[in-house]
This record gives C-alpha cells, structure tokens and sequence, in this order.
C-alpha cells in the first residue's frame, strides 16, 4: 500500500494506523536513505502500544538495539554500521526475535536474508522538501491482517 506524507506528523499517523494491525511476533524491515524517516516512523509506530514511562524512541545507530515497553516489548534495530553478516551473527541480534515482542529493523536490506520471509516491509522515499512516500507491504500479509482486524 502506497502512502504520500507531507509531514513528520503524517508519517508517524501513517506508521500509527499501521501498528494497530500488527501483533506480537511480528517483524518489519525498514529501508529507505540516511534521513528518510525510519526512525520517525517507528516512533509513530510506538505511539500505538503506549510506551510506559522512561521509554522514548530514538535511533540506534551507534548501539544497534533499542528495547521498548508498551502493551508489547518492542525491539528496534539498525544493521547500517554493521559491516559484515560475520559480525551481525556475533552481535547476536537474532535473540531479539520472540513470539511475544515486534521487531522493527532499520536497514534491513543490507542483510536481506536475516529476517524473516514474513516481514512487513516499509521503504520510505524522499519526493521533495518535507514529502515521503511510504510503501509498505507485502499486500497479501496486509490484506489478510486488515480483513482479519475488522471481521
Ligand atoms: N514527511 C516526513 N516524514 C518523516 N521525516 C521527515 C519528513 N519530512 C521531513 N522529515 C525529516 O527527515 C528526517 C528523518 O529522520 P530519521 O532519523 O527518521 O531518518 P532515518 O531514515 O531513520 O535515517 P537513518 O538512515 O540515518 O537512520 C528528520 O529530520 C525529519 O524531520
Ligand atoms: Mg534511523
């Protein structure tokens, strides 16, 4: 599904209406350039599951895992400064993945294969001063979740 943001505000309304149809276990893959929106994006996500106190999304580039409380723990990664599969398998990131939290990944087209086949993807693109569009997909998980969270 295709979406066009004008706004910080509207991309994380865009990331928050997508939230509502994920559940735990889920995973996403976010890709988009340096400065696209991921990170705003997962924080419009988060905005969803009522973060407990204390916790506040921010990048984790340098640290490559956040963890979260809400409703759900949420864990979101960023694999940019990782530089080989060697080292994304010693970092043992792969822990994160459990039927009780959603995992966010940012750059997660570096390591395609790393997640699962299952994943949600959003690729975020820059389409001018303040304008993204937002794809995110696969359309049968999508359509399947949002037939199943209305029936
Ligand atoms: N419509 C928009 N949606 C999201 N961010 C926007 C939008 N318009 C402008 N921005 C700006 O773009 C930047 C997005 O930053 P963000 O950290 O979310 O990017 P990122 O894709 O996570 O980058 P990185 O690859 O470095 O992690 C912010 O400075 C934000 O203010
Ligand atoms: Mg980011």
């Amino acid at each position: 599904m295709m979406f066009e943001s004008h706004s910080v505000e509207d991309t994380k309304l865009i990331a928050r209406n997508f939230a509502k149809n994920l559940r735990a276990g889920d995973v996403v893959g976010l890709s988009g350039d340096l400065g696209a929106g991921k990170t705003q994006f997962v924080s419009g996500f988060c905005e969803a599951f009522d973060l407990q106190k204390g916790y506040h999304v921010s990048s984790p580039t340098y640290m490559y895992r956040h963890t979260y409380q809400g409703r759900l723990q949420i864990e979101h990664l960023d694999l940019y400064r990782i530089p080989s599969q060697e080292v994304l398998e010693n970092l043992a990131l792969d822990e994160c993945f459990s039927h009780t939290s959603i995992v966010l990944v940012e750059w997660y087209q570096k390591f395609p294969s790393w997640i699962s086949k299952n994943a949600f993807t959003v690729a975020i693109s820059a389409l001018g001063e303040g304008r993204r569009q937002i794809d995110i997909g696969p359309e049968q998980l999508l359509r399947d979740r949002t037939s199943t969270s209305t029936a």
